[in-house]
């Protein structure tokens, strides 16, 4: 259900949030898909990589680890902490990420999923993405991934306006 009252801001990642951002990531997915802090730190570090924080009321709700590479975007993660999700903070937090692949002279945004995460796989679909392969065991070797994509257009709305979508479904006091 909808919180209308709450705040939701996006902003850049900031050194203090590294283990908030790391302990999501744990409550986010299982055991072996799930980043150390190596993994996280690493794929946070790399040349091409960004971080968007979400916050909700103050609070980080949730972030994206981006990269563009090849004039491609690759979604590393896309984590909402379980208390504030179904609020829009996800599709804010994609249309971010996009906005700023679209920025950067990416023409398709790509990313994995495993093939039993159901909510992630409607997210996805619900934004435009298509599944382009099944990677077998992607995960610890065993579990397979849906390699999904999206083309990415001048169409894709710049940070500062909302989709069709996000104007549906917004609420008095968001951002
Ligand atoms: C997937 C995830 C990022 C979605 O974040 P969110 O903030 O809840 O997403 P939104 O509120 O923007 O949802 C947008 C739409 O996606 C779909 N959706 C989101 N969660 C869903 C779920 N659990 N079941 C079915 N559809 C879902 C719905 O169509 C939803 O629109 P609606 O709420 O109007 O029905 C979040 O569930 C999450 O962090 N999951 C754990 C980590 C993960 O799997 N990340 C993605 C793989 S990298």
């Amino acid at each position: 259900m909808y919180n209308r009252d709450v705040r939701i801001n996006m902003r850049k990642f900031e050194s203090g949030d590294f283990d908030r951002l790391w302990q999501m990531d744990q409550e986010c997915f299982p055991p072996g898909i799930a980043y150390s802090r190596l993994e996280l730190m690493h794929y946070m570090r790399r040349p091409n990589a960004f971080t968007v924080v979400a916050e909700a009321d103050g609070e980080v709700a949730g972030f994206v680890v981006g990269e563009c590479w090849n004039s491609k975007g690759h979604v590393i993660t896309l984590d909402v902490a379980e208390p504030f999700r179904r609020q829009g903070i996800g599709s804010k937090l994609m249309l971010e990420c996009e906005a700023r692949f679209a920025q950067t002279g990416c023409t398709a945004s790509l990313l994995e999923t495993a093939v039993n995460n159901f909510p992630a796989i409607t997210f996805y679909k619900d934004h435009g993405y298509v599944v382009l392969k099944t990677i077998p065991r992607y995960y610890e070797g065993s579990l397979d991934a849906l390699l999904m994509g999206k083309k990415l257009s001048n169409t894709t709305p710049p940070r500062s306006t909302p989709s069709a979508r996000e104007k549906r479904n917004s609420r008095p006091g968001s951002e």
